[in-house]
């Protein structure tokens, strides 16, 4: 059973927004979304964890229709979801009690609780900053706060949008270990984000363009569309731009190839000399 089912999912504001949009997510997968400005990426985020119910089609969330009200619960307490700006998320003035605030709706009593945040904090590297008010920290270390508070929910799907958006290099490079060690516990992620580079360290790229899926595959796939990339607005991550200036020059590039296989290339290269 996957974790995520999108089956002809029509979602509309005034315009529509998701198209008979159809995907699965199987448990345990790192699945990055890019697409351009309004392409649906947050509405499709929205519909995972039953914040919106499709208009026409249907969701499933660990085998759950997030249109029945009786399944809300256990949908949002397996699938967390993370939003761009991590003020908005904070509840408490103390770290920890922020942690605590999720699994305390779930009714998870002490000392099971403080076992929740602690280690909840441990993971995102926190811990030392338990007693902090929120205000005190920097933008990355917010969300980090903010990732551990659904982490202390114990969910089996982390849905992230664009985490990153309002954080620096430093910022943005701890999320993203945290989400690779996350998914090496066997985590499903979804990672919305609008840096190429981010998204090409997932398993799979799915790329939305008006609602629909434009483009999926392994990065090392999606990446090489050059052309379609660019047609939807948006940039290429640097070793597609090597490859593709190095295939210019005449040099014998594979048409998809990962990051690590053109590092290995290009070096083999030189060894050769
Ligand atoms: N609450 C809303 N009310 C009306 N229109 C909305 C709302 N949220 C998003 N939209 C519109 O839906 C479209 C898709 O938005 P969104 O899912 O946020 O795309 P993305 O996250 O890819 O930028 C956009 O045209 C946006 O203006
Ligand atoms: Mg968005």
């Amino acid at each position: 059973m996957p974790d995520i089912v999108f089956e002809s999912v029509t979602f509309s504001y005034n315009d529509k927004v998701l198209d008979d949009l159809s995907l699965e997510i199987n448990r345990g997968e790192f699945v990055a979304i890019v697409g351009a400005n309004g392409s649906g990426k947050t509405t499709f985020a929205r519909h995972i964890n039953a914040l919106l119910q499709p208009q026409l089609g249907m969701v499933l969330t660990v085998g759950l229709d997030t249109r029945d009200p009786d399944n809300l619960f256990t949908i949002r307490s397996h699938a967390g979801m993370v939003f761009q700006n991590p003020n908005t998320q904070m509840v408490a003035s103390v770290v920890a009690d922020d942690v605590a605030f999720g699994p305390e709706n779930l009714n998870v009593q002490p000392p099971a609780l403080q076992q929740r945040v602690k280690q909840a904090l441990d993971t995102v590297a926190m811990s030392s900053h338990a007693e902090d008010d929120p205000a005190e920290l920097s933008g990355g270390q917010r969300q980090r706060v903010s990732i551990a508070g659904i982490l202390a929910m114990q969910p089996d799907i982390l849905v992230l949008d664009e985490p990153g958006a309002m954080l620096d290099v430093r910022g943005r490079r701890g999320i993203r270990r945290i989400i690779s060690e996350l998914n090496q516990t066997g985590m499903t992620i979804v990672l919305i984000t609008h840096f190429m580079e981010e998204a090409a360290l997932a398993g799979r790229v799915i790329v939305l363009d008006q609602g629909k899926v434009a483009l999926d595959g392994p990065p090392a796939e999606v990446f090489s569309e050059a052309n379609v990339l660019r047609q939807l607005g948006l940039d290429l991550p640097f070793s597609s731009l090597l490859a593709e200036a190095l295939s210019a020059q005449g040099f014998a590039i594979p048409e998809s190839i990962s990051l690590d296989d053109l590092k290995e290339l290009i070096c083999s290269w030189f060894s050769m000399q």
